[in-house]
């Protein structure tokens, strides 16, 4: 490094100059490589501005490539544009009951009320509320919905709406209820991941918005690029730009060396697919796959069953581990009972 930079970086600076670019949840300006999406999504909105109803949608695609972005700028745009279509947004992996969306519900149409009313009389209100106007409705997630009847209200009681569900799961469609799959009738549209390049391209754009110039070197770049494009997940591409940079002020180094990005990119190695499973996680692996959806003591007597050995604490650790390298999810699920864990393979790719 020149001597020129080391005057102009003293030692208390940091080589961050937002450091906030690299959290997942920001939103940067522009959204290169999904204006072809972001264009379908516009398609089936535009009904509704000539108030006719809209069409639905369902998106799916690999974690990590945009959907969300994509879809939650449309509605920001949407909301610059015009006072007359309502966007909603909810995430159901975080409000996954009835009860919780429809209160989601009530909070964007500002209906403060909520208190001493049973669930069906909400969502009448919302009903009412939204059939004074046009909707955009997403629901993100929607695999981790817990409850149906909430999709069913709305799209059997609302006029003119597009309810657009986003999911990593192309068939959850079919497994849906015949009722709400006939009344929705949606279109679909995948999302693909990303090219090598434009990945590149993305992670430069959020390396401008991080760094200082000249913080990382263009090989440097393209190592994290490759790795990033070898995952499809663009996450990995933030969390290898992130640590490298801890790493290097770790090391008091005020650029990004290409020994801080191979110890980064070690990390992430150990969430990506490991090489070998141990006999028992190919067993359980397997019996995922066979008996989707079990809960986890189900899935351990059937293990069992299956000339299993392990103790069940040791078998929930397998479980931890296959979840961890991205084989099988384990969604939480909460009931009477308490909390439990419902477990499916991952769809490989
Ligand atoms: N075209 C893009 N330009 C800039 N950043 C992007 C782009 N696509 C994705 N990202 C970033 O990558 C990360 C993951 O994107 P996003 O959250 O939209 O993924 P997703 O497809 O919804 O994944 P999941 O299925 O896991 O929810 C976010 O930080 C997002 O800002
Ligand atoms: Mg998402």
């Amino acid at each position: 490094m020149s001597d020129l930079f080391k005057d102009i970086l003293k030692d208390s600076e940091s080589l961050f100059k937002n450091e906030v670019a690299l959290d997942p949840e920001f939103t940067p300006k522009i959204i290169p490589f999904r204006e072809s999406e972001n264009q379908y999504v516009a398609t089936c909105i535009k009904p509704l501005f000539q108030k006719r109803n809209g069409k639905n949608l369902i998106i799916h695609g690999l974690p990590g490539i945009g959907k969300t972005l994509a879809t939650k700028n449309v509605l920001k745009e949407l909301e610059e544009e015009t006072d007359d279509i309502v966007p909603v947004y909810i995430n159901c992996w975080k409000k996954n009951s009835t009860y919780q969306i429809i209160l989601e519900f009530c909070k964007a149409l500002d209906y403060k009320f909520t208190q001493n009313k049973r669930t069906d009389e909400l969502i009448s209100i919302v009903v009412e509320k939204l059939n004074r106007t046009s909707s955009v409705l997403i629901f993100d997630e929607i695999d981790k919905i817990q409850e149906l009847d909430i999709l069913y209200n709305l799209i059997e009681n609302l006029y003119r709406k597009t309810i657009i569900l986003i999911t990593n799961e192309q068939d959850w469609l079919f497994g849906l209820d015949q009722r709400i799959r006939s009344r929705l009738m949606p279109d679909q549209i995948e999302f693909k991941p990303y090219t090598l390049e434009e990945t590149k391209e993305i992670l430069k754009q959020r390396i401008n918005y991080a760094f200082h110039t000249n913080t990382i070197s263009s090989e440097d770049l393209e190592k994290i690029a490759s790795s990033t494009f070898n995952s499809k997940d663009l996450r990995a591409g933030l969390f290898l730009l992130r640590e490298s940079a801890e790493i290097a002020e770790s090391l008091s180094s005020k650029t990004i060396d290409s020994e801080h990005v191979d110890k980064a990119i070690s990390k992430i190695s150990n969430f990506q697919k490991p090489v070998e499973l141990d006999e028992d996680e190919k067993l359980i692996l397997d019996l995922v796959k066979t008996n989707p959806n079990k809960l986890t003591p189900e899935l351990y007597e059937i293990y069992k069953k299956n000339n299993g050995f392990k103790s069940e604490r040791t078998f929930q650790r397998k479980i931890k581990s296959l979840e961890k390298s991205k084989l099988i999810k384990v969604d939480e699920i909460e009931n009477i009972q308490g909390r439990s864990f419902k477990i499916k393979p991952l769809n490989e790719f």
